[in-house]
């Protein structure tokens, strides 16, 4: 029998944020009724802060907990506060989940990551009818219907080491188990890849992040006539001067600020914060 925390059966119980909002301004969704769980998340967003949060789910009490105080953290927020919630943040909220459940708060984080990608200032954006290769995502567990991504954040955010911890986060694995060496292999890739970011010197980061912003960022500010400015870094944290408005934009769901902050977090680890400097 697992442990759960007073929470956890207090949101279970009491579920907060139930249904659905008509006009909503960003709707996620994770899961799938054929895997087990499924959560479908959606907000109403007015001036980059979310005023209000709903959700359905089909799972077990943890999805509900999980799904229903996830509602009630995101509220009052504004987008870029919101878009830096980890399924950690969730599952802490709570006072912990077991290990065997983490996969429900990994699931709120999914819903609510897929509810941003949909959010653009001027309205939602059905992502289905984006044509754009950004929606595509390699998909690692048929069975689970897990992609890279997915296993990719669970690793990061929650430090996992072993198939079966990935497993207990994201439930990928836990069936016919074809997959379990191709999470094997999104683990090494991510361990080695950490080691060699922390043998690199302080000049070697300063270049690497400099290098992004130079060939990837600056070039499509300039179209509008904006650019970004590199002020400091201290470690992940990269200070930056703004101005104008890229046109890849206007046809997202970004600021300029998330803008730039997507491309090197893309590029050099999704720990990456940018602060604007004014
Ligand atoms: S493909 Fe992942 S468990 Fe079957």
């Amino acid at each position: 029998m697992w442990d759960y925390s007073e929470k956890v059966m207090d949101h279970y119980r009491n579920p907060r944020n139930v249904g659905t909002i008509d006009d909503a301004d960003a709707i996620g969704s994770a899961g799938s009724l054929a895997c087990g769980d499924q959560l479908k998340i959606y907000l109403k967003i007015k001036d980059n802060i979310v005023t209000d949060a709903k959700f359905q789910t089909f799972g077990c009490g943890s999805a509900v907990a999980s799904s229903s105080i996830l509602t009630e953290m995101i509220i009052g927020k504004t987008v870029d506060e919101v878009r830096k919630i980890t399924n950690k943040d969730i599952a802490d909220e709570l006072g912990g989940l077991p290990p065997e459940k983490m996969h429900c708060s990994v699931m709120g984080y999914e819903a609510l990551e897929d509810a941003l990608k949909s959010y653009h200032a001027d309205g939602y954006i059905d992502l289905e009818e984006l044509k754009g290769e950004e929606t595509k995502e390699k998909m690692i567990c048929t069975c689970f219907q897990v992609t890279e991504n997915v296993i990719w954040d669970a690793i990061k955010q929650n430090g996992l080491k072993t198939v079966e911890e990935v497993t207990n986060y994201t439930k990928a694995g836990g069936a016919c188990g074809k997959c379990r060496s191709a999470i094997q292999d999104i683990i090494n890739t991510y361990y080695n890849k950490e080691k060699s970011e922390e043998s690199m010197t302080t000049t070697q980061w300063i270049l690497k992040v400099n290098n992004v912003i130079e060939t990837q960022i600056s070039p499509e500010l300039q179209k509008d006539g904006g650019d970004i400015e590199l002020v400091d870094i201290k470690n992940k944290t990269i200070y930056v001067k703004l101005k104008g408005r890229c046109s890849g934009c206007k046809n997202s769901t970004m600021t300029l600020k998330s803008f730039a902050e997507k491309i090197l977090q893309d590029s050099l680890g999704s720990d990456i914060t940018i602060i604007e400097v004014k």
